[in-house]
């Protein structure tokens, strides 16, 4: 949907988002088939307090935005500097991403074992715009973790500033 706007240029705008430092998160949710389904994502945010709830931005070529638009329940793991690998493999197209992760079933959330924080989310609102999906999501249960959060920042994960250890 064209909303009149001119856009700025892709490169000005991918590079003006690589300044922006975000946390990371595996988003998880059941497919229809049963099988856990999940992508890493870099777009989450808190939306509200009240009630506690989330946002998340999926690709509508994600394989799990169906689910997602479509009101699954859905788990949201923030990672921690010691999951990188895990970052990696959610990341991929692999076919089972859960294949050698440790994980369970929380309700109908695949729940990866763990992270840095852990936020299990009932459906709020879902709507579509350019080729994302936004879903909101209602926190029904939060629990953390120890680990210091794994950074992305300027196409990196887990950056250092010069001289940090
Ligand atoms: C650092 C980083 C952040 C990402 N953030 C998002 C995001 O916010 N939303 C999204 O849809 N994809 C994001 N992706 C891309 C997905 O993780 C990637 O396309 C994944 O293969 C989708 O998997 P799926 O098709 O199994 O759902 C990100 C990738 C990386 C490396």
């Amino acid at each position: 949907m064209s909303t009149g706007v001119t856009a700025a240029s892709a490169s000005a705008f991918t590079e003006a988002m690589a300044r922006l430092a975000s946390g990371v998160a595996v988003v998880s949710a059941r497919r229809p088939d049963g099988a856990p389904c999940g992508l890493l994502v870099s777009s989450l945010c808190s939306y509200s307090a009240r009630p506690p709830s989330v946002l998340v931005s999926v690709a509508r070529d994600s394989r799990s935005c169906q689910v997602l638009a479509d009101g699954a329940e859905f788990g949201v793991h923030l990672l921690g500097r010691g999951d990188a690998a895990l970052a990696a493999v959610f990341a991929g197209r692999g076919e089972d991403k859960f294949a050698e992760a440790a994980w369970s079933w929380d309700g109908a959330v695949p729940r990866l074992a763990g992270t840095c924080a852990y936020l299990r989310c009932a459906p709020g609102a879902a709507f579509g715009h350019g080729d994302h999906v936004v879903v909101i999501g209602e926190v029904v249960r939060c629990d953390l973790g120890g680990d210091d959060p794994l950074v992305y920042y300027r196409r990196s994960l887990g950056w250092r500033l010069a001289g940090e250890p």
